[in-house]
């Protein structure tokens, strides 16, 4: 949420600058600026909308420096307009702040400013952090910075030039905002995201908490906000900047999807010696008798599916939260709670705070996560990475089956360190996992057929998703992909729930999208199934091979390989995922970079 990117170094920094918010736009993109230091003076240029319109304001007003701050941005605080837009300044327009997260307390801190003097041209909570470290400028640029630094309240990640302090970037870290900083060969780096420094180097220093890492001609210092110094080392991202290109698909999302049955067979590999990789002994799992899972948006849809897998495999009961609603309530949660935070990004604040409030009452933790380093990965006791890949396409993909795969392993992994599985159980399910890549590759080559049927789906305004069990969650991912792409009123629901009111939304004018792979509940789906029909509902069904019952039943059939019920829904997934990617490219949608959505979520 936000992108952010400093250079300071040998070339000029404004196409770095560019290139890196380039990179970073899926984190925002509803405005963008840039802010350069240039012989002892700050200029800045900024617009509203994606990165494309700051770069024909660059191209009527160049800029060059070598020293500078960038921006995208999500709004939080004040509507996305060319003022709103980062960098911020002071009065004498000497300090440019770029931010990501929310302050908490600038109202209070405005009120104060202003008492002195100080004059505002934006409504973002930001622009507080400009005249903070003006008010302190006689102490130079790095001791105003922390001494604003600590007056605020709230989570943020800061990049700070001063026309003061022509060789001196700065970057600040405190709360959920991530920031990372990097040495290149002729400079050196300040972002959000790895992914804005990849071409560079993949060895990165990642920020912790009231952190401030202090870049110029003599290196990088990282100190304290009370100024002590600190040692940090260097994590290594495990993939390169090839891997964030969109290798001549014509959207990131397309080729996520496309990614999937390398990704999955990448999580399994990474998860082969679980034991020793997820940081956790075995008697810290032999003592677990519950489990809650939080997480938000896909990845509370993954850990719906997660708690089914559990729950069989494991025998223990498990409770699922949307990471919002679990930080705000009394979770009962102990030592002998295994927490597990699902989080594609592992910055999401809500799932951070959520783990935090786990940990508080003394549960044991395991992250799942993509992004190595992540806040959520590294606050955890424990963690599985997925380890799919770069996912830059704002829907999640790649990141959602691996985190199926990832719950599959480590429900077998403590299934058997609990004794609920037996040595010959685990490695049939085992043997079962290795086939799904190949199934999946199956069920990507018949994706001609869900383009077919596109079109004929794309007009309407409403759809339902219908599932039961295990599949129940994945009606409502199915319906949070075609909400999120294509703007179409979707909801998911339980499809034996039907009948006690949305049943009443039915007639010819809905398209009802079923799950109905044949597992345990196929009888019953089907039962679901002639009660849309006979409401003239128009069904669409997801089915397995082989099943020609169906076809008499529903208006479309997309069939998918059969496989072992706790898998289905990562085969089951792909369709959807297809149908919603073709829906929304045929209404025209930014499939990459939905309105009024980021990959990253780093605020409440
Ligand atoms: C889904 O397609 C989303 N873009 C969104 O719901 C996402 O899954 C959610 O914001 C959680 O993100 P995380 O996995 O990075 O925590």
């Amino acid at each position: 949420m936000c992108g952010i990117v400093g250079y300071v170094g040998r070339k000029n920094a404004v196409p770095i600058l560019v290139d890196g918010l380039k990179r970073l736009e899926y984190r925002g993109y509803d405005s963008a600026g840039v802010g350069v230091v240039h012989d002892g003076r700050l200029e800045v240029r900024r617009s509203v909308g994606k990165i494309a319109a700051l770069e024909s304001v660059l191209a009527g007003e160049p800029l060059q420096g070598a020293l500078g701050v960038a921006h995208t941005r999500w709004a939080t605080h004040g509507k996305p307009c060319d003022a709103n837009a980062h960098p911020h300044r002071d009065c004498s327009k000497s300090v440019a702040v770029v931010h990501n997260g929310i302050i908490e307390n600038h109202a209070h801190l405005r009120k104060s400013l202003e008492r002195d003097g100080h004059t505002f041209e934006s409504q973002t909570d930001t622009e507080v952090i400009a005249h903070l470290i003006e008010r302190y400028a006689d102490e130079g640029l790095e001791c105003a910075a922390r001494r604003a630094a600590t007056a605020l309240h709230g989570a943020y990640a800061l990049g700070i030039v001063s026309a003061q302090a022509p060789g001196t970037l700065l970057g600040v870290k405190n709360g959920g905002a991530p920031l990372v900083v990097a040495v290149g060969p002729d400079g050196l780096f300040l972002a959000s995201d790895a992914a804005a420094v990849l071409t560079y180097t993949r060895d990165v220093l990642v920020l912790d908490d009231g952190e401030m890492a202090v870049l110029s001609d003599e290196g990088v210092r990282v100190v304290g906000l009370d100024g002590h110094a600190v040692r940090k080392a260097a994590t290594t991202v495990p993939w390169d900047a090839a891997a964030a290109e969109k290798n001549g698909y014509p959207h990131f999302m397309l080729k996520e999807i496309h990614e999937q049955p390398h990704a999955i067979e990448t999580t399994t590999r990474a998860a082969a010696d679980l034991p020793g990789t997820l940081g956790l002994d075995r008697q810290a799992l032999q003592r677990i008798d519950r489990v809650a899972i939080v997480a938000c948006g896909t990845s509370w849809h993954a850990a719906l599916i997660g708690k089914y897998m559990v729950e069989t495999l494991c025998e223990i009961p498990v409770e699922v939260d949307i990471a919002s609603e679990y930080r705000y309530r009394v979770p009962l949660a102990s030592r002998s709670t295994l927490t597990i935070a699902i989080s594609q990004s592992g910055e999401t604040a809500d799932t951070l705070g959520a783990l935090r409030r786990a940990k508080e009452r003394g549960s044991t933790s395991v992250a799942i996560c993509n992004v190595v380093g992540s806040s959520v990965s590294r606050e955890a006791d424990g963690v599985l990475y997925t380890r799919v890949g770069p996912e830059i396409g704002v829907a999640s993909t790649k990141s959602f089956t691996g985190q199926l795969v990832a719950l599959y392993l480590l429900a077998v992994h403590l299934g058997r360190t609990k004794g609920a599985l037996s040595a010959d159980r685990a490695s049939a399910l085992l043997g079962e996992l290795m086939e799904i890549p190949h199934l999946v590759q199956t069920v990507l080559a018949r994706g001609g057929r869900v383009m077919e049927l596109a079109p004929a789906l794309a007009p309407y305004p409403s759809f339902l998703y219908l599932g039961r069990g295990i599949n129940h969650p994945l009606a409502l991912e199915g319906a949070l992909k075609l909400k999120e792409l294509a703007y179409a009123h979707a909801e998911g629901y339980p499809a034996g729930e039907m009948k006690h009111g949305p049943i009443a939304l039915v007639d010819p004018k809905l398209p009802v999208v079923v799950l109905a792979p044949k597992d345990r509940l196929y009888d019953k789906v089907i039962g679901n199934v002639e009660e849309v029909r006979a409401r003239n509902g128009l069904v669409v069904a997801v089915a397995s091979d082989g099943d020609e019952d169906i076809a008499t039943r529903a208006d479309h059939v997309l069939y998918v390989p059969q496989t072992s019920e706790l898998l289905t829904p990562i085969l089951c997934a792909i369709p959807l995922q297809q149908l919603a990617y073709h829906i929304a490219v045929l209404r025209d949608c930014d499939v990459d970079q939905p309105r009024n959505l980021a990959k990253s979520v780093t605020v409440e």
